[in-house]
């Protein structure tokens, strides 16, 4: 916004209410008379079926939940503004991204994954770090999280994934409670999530504030220029607070304390004035560097070092006001990675391309059918104009027969001849392939960056590492299972992996052909590889 007027909050003042009239109202606009006393036969009898205050009331009450997120329950969110520093005009059309005159509001969500909505701040845990960003060409969001990497290479393993973590079936008992050897039993059988258990077992996964993470966008996607010549991105989100974690001790004194630890420190600085800000970083491959690197661009459990590219930082973040009301902002956002605007596309990600089909398809069900897009947090700033109508919870009222395009009964669709110019093209990426179920070899390298991560850390941050493994696999039942994960430990470091197996009491063993970490030119890649797939 260029005017000092936020758009985003301006339109969310036309649905804000207080509650307070000068009388209490049914929701039919009838005056009640008496809010605490039920119709009854007699001041002594009982209640009447015909009390409609009572019903309203306590039927009301009774639908308040709404089905909290399969993943991601437990979050905190706040408002803000983004503002541009440099323009990325060579690289995106966007005007998020061009327009340095700009202030664009943005609302953000932090989250958990695994616990459910009223679990602890401060488990070890991802994070999520989603941001909406609302701009004059619709909304954008960038739903990441505060680790760059992610635990699998393709969406057909994620239901695998969330059923290992989340609490086991039979007894409801989440693993941080009791035993984890769903969990552990997944990632022996996951050479891939290497990399990011090491982000998972580091300080990283126990953040001192959420005011104090990174964020990160994971995938690869891709930038758009006028000409529309595409270039790569990954997104990084920088605390101007620094990365600050609480050890394990101090989590778990925190969570006896106070769960809400987190979301009470981002609400209070907020609430003081003591606004947090991030800054936005790219990297930027051209098209013609994507094979440069030994990982594939497309593989979300590699990070390009920033050796190898730097970070630009190129705008700033600050959020500065809490929701009004936190079920109808905070859990009522419906946030989605294939929310794009002009200047932004997607890439072949495979994790991503699932990613695609799963956050409208759950909202769906969490928000209770096709019209959640009307609830105010998740409206674009630009009108919605299209032949879409009816279905649950519809707000908007259409006026005109015509609900369909092309048509001549309205004019023909008004918007036909604008459509051309400034519309959505999405990138004439080139496809010539075969159909296959298939990984690429190029994505076969699960311990070299497991390995960088292992390597950058300081010894101090080591022993965080090593203790978490130790404590983290001492709650496994099954000897086997946590035989497994030091075997592969011995891929990352052989003294972490000593250094945990004798914590447990084993011995990691060699393996009888080692992993080397490369991607074999040619033949079998399993051949390579100890740690059987498919
Ligand atoms: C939330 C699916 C991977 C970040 C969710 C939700 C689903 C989901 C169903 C709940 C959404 C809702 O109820 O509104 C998946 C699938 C994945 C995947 C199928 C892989 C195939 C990832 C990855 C990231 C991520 C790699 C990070 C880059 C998030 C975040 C939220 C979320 C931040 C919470 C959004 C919020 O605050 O409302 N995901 N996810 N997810 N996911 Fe994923």
């Amino acid at each position: 916004y260029h005017n000092g007027n936020d758009p985003k909050a301006e339109q969310l003042k036309a649905y804000t209410s207080n509650h307070q009239g000068e009388y209490l109202n049914t929701n039919q606009g009838l005056k009640i008379n008496d809010d605490q006393n039920s119709l009854k036969s007699g001041e002594r009898g009982a209640t009447l079926l015909e009390d409609f205050i009572l019903r309203e009331k306590i039927t009301h009450f009774d639908h308040e939940r709404i089905p909290e997120r399969i993943v991601h329950a437990r979050g905190s969110g706040a408002h803000g503004f983004f503002e541009l520093y440099e323009s990325l005009e060579p690289y995106t059309k966007a005007k998020l991204f061009t327009d340095t005159s700009a202030k664009t509001p943005v609302f953000v969500r932090f989250s958990t994954v695994a616990g459910s909505r009223g679990s602890t701040d401060l488990p070890r845990d991802v994070r999520g770090f989603a941001v909406k960003f609302y701009t004059q060409e619709g909304n954008y969001d960038l739903v990441g999280n505060n680790m760059p990497v992610f635990f699998i290479q393709d969406a057909l393993k994620f239901p695998d994934l969330v059923h290992a973590v989340k609490p086991e079936p039979h007894n409801e008992i989440p693993q941080a409670a009791s035993a984890h050897d769903t969990f552990w039993d997944f990632i022996g059988q996951m050479p891939e999530s290497m990399h990011m258990i090491q982000w998972l077992m580091s300080d990283r996964a126990i953040p001192r504030s959420l005011r104090m993470m990174e964020g990160f966008g994971v995938h690869t996607f891709r930038f758009i220029n006028a000409e529309n010549k595409a270039s790569f991105v990954k997104f990084h989100w920088k605390p101007l607070l620094g990365v600050h974690s609480v050890a394990w001790d101090e989590a778990q004194r925190i969570s006896g304390k106070n769960s809400d630890f987190h979301k009470q420190d981002l609400w209070d600085a907020i609430d003081q004035g003591q606004y947090p800000e991030w800054e936005l970083g790219v990297q930027i491959v051209t098209e013609e560097e994507e094979h440069n690197f030994p990982f594939d661009l497309l593989d979300p459990t590699k990070i390009i070092p920033e050796e190898m590219v730097p970070v630009r930082r190129i705008g700033k973040m600050t959020l500065n006001r809490n929701p009004d009301n936190f079920f109808a902002e905070t859990e009522q956002i419906a946030f989605h990675p294939g929310h794009i605007i002009p200047g932004i596309d997607f890439t072949n990600d495979p994790l991503l391309q699932g990613r695609l089909f799963s956050y409208t398809d759950t909202q769906l069900s969490r928000l209770g059918g096709p019209n959640f897009h009307e609830i105010p947090i998740n409206r674009s700033i630009p009108e919605v104009h299209n032949h879409q109508r009816d279905g649950m919870h519809r707000m908007q009222i259409n006026k005109g027969k015509v609900a369909y395009n092309p048509n001549t009964l309205a004019g023909g669709c008004p918007f036909q001849a604008k459509m051309a110019e400034g519309g959505f093209h999405s990138y004439e990426e080139r496809i010539d392939a075969k159909k296959v179920r298939a990984r690429s070899r190029s994505f076969f390298d699960h311990f070299s960056q497991a390995t960088l991560f292992y390597n950058s850390q300081s010894e101090a941050e080591k022993r965080h590492i090593q203790n978490a493994f130790s404590f983290e696999l001492g709650k496994v039942m099954v000897e086997g299972i946590r035989q497994r994960i030091v075997d592969m430990l011995l891929e990352v470091d052989v003294d972490l992996a000593h250094i945990v197996a004798a914590n447990l009491g084993l011995l990691p063993k060699k393996l009888p052909q080692p992993v080397t970490g490369s991607i074999p030119a040619d033949g079998d890649p399993e051949a390579h590889h100890s740690f059987k797939e498919e």
